[in-house]
């Protein structure tokens, strides 16, 4: 699980991506204050501490640097930048039996988008999981040598990936 870099002066356009999401009844936004905690409890009961803890910065930063997948009432995903570090993305997840109907896209391009907005030229997807999809999705490239990442060396619960040589993406387990 490396890190990978993005061009965001050349991402695919946003509208189509939220007009799919829009004829699916699914709206794409900026996450608000007020509904920190709800979300990070939905996030801490599918994914991890960790992303819990990074949506958390994204939640209290202004304005907010996470993005929201939601039916009706129904939280169907995430996706953070700026939390760990400054001008990475991430973490981001949807919800399992919501997969594979562009909402992981469309969240990852509204951050991205946003991202180059707020003056970056280049983002960093911060320990990338699936690659093949950043790949797919927005022409990522898996920055050389940087697995397991830098970036994230020394973090608590990670000793085994960085000296023991355990697989990356047992940090996930946390
Ligand atoms: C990765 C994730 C956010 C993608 O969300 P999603 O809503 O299912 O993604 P989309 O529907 O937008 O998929 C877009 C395309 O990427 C492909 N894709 C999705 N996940 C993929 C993966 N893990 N590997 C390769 N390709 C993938 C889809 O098949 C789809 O292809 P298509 O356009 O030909 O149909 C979601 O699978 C997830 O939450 N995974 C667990 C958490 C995680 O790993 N997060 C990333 C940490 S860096």
């Amino acid at each position: 699980m490396p890190d990978m870099l993005v061009k965001l002066y050349d991402l695919p356009p946003l509208g189509p991506a939220m007009d799919r999401q829009r004829e699916q009844g699914i709206n794409i936004r900026r996450g608000l204050a007020p509904e920190k905690a709800l979300a990070l409890s939905w996030v801490r009961e599918r994914f991890s501490e960790y992303w819990v803890s990074e949506a958390d910065v994204a939640f209290s930063r202004h304005p907010p640097t996470i993005m929201l997948a939601q039916r009706g009432e129904q939280l169907l995903g995430f996706a953070c930048y700026d939390t760990t570090h400054k001008n990475f993305f991430g973490p981001t997840g949807v919800d399992e039996a919501e997969r594979g109907l562009g909402i992981g896209t469309a969240l990852l391009l509204a951050a991205l988008h946003d991202m180059r907005s707020a003056g970056y030229m280049y983002g960093i997807i911060g320990w990338a999981g699936p690659t093949a999809y950043y790949e797919k999705v927005v022409g990522a490239a898996i920055i050389t040598d940087s697995e397991p990442p830098g970036s994230y060396r020394g973090m608590l619960g990670t000793q085994a990936i960085f000296h023991e040589g355990a697989p990356g993406d047992s940090f996930l387990d946390h």
